[in-house]
């Protein structure tokens, strides 16, 4: 193999994404506003799958893993309580978190991803286009 055709080696340790996750979340369930609908969807016993599966989606969506498989969207679209104003406090939460695990340019890319992301829920779940203004 060539040293310039070897793939990149993931810029996030598995460590790295488990600490993340792991910290937004703690925070996220104690946060006034982001708590309670939490604990309303994911339920007393549904925490260790629902942060299975959020380690799944940091790491395909920071190292291109792919083990990520679900529809977002779809599943945001049936958060009860879920509104466009919620997605300033989750991020600015997640960001406060990025910087203080991450060196800075590190925590401005995943803080860009999540930006992104957040936006295309936020059309995907709210956006309609039939709506009469
Ligand atoms: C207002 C902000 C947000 C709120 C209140 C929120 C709330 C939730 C809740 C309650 C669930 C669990 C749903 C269930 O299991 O029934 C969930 C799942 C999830 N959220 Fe969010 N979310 C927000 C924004 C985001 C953003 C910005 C991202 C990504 C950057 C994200 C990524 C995910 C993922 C990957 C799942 C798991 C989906 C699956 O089960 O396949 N969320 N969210």
């Amino acid at each position: 193999m060539f040293p310039a055709m070897a793939a990149p080696p993931p810029q996030f340790t598995d460590a790295e994404i488990d600490a993340l996750v792991e910290t937004f979340y703690a925070r996220v369930r104690r946060h006034h506003r982001l708590g309670p609908i939490f604990e309303t969807a994911v339920g007393p016993d549904g925490w260790p799958a629902h942060m299975a599966t959020l380690k799944d989606f940091w790491s395909s969506v920071l190292n291109t893993t792919g083990r990520y498989k679900g529809q977002p969207v779809t599943v945001h679209q049936h958060v009860e309580g879920l509104t466009e104003g919620l997605f300033m406090p989750w991020l600015n939460l997640f960001h406060q978190t990025c910087v203080e695990l991450f060196d800075a340019p590190r925590a401005a890319i995943v803080g860009q991803k999540a930006e992104r992301i957040a936006r295309s829920l936020k059309l995907g779940v709210f956006f309609k286009p039939d709506a009469v203004a």
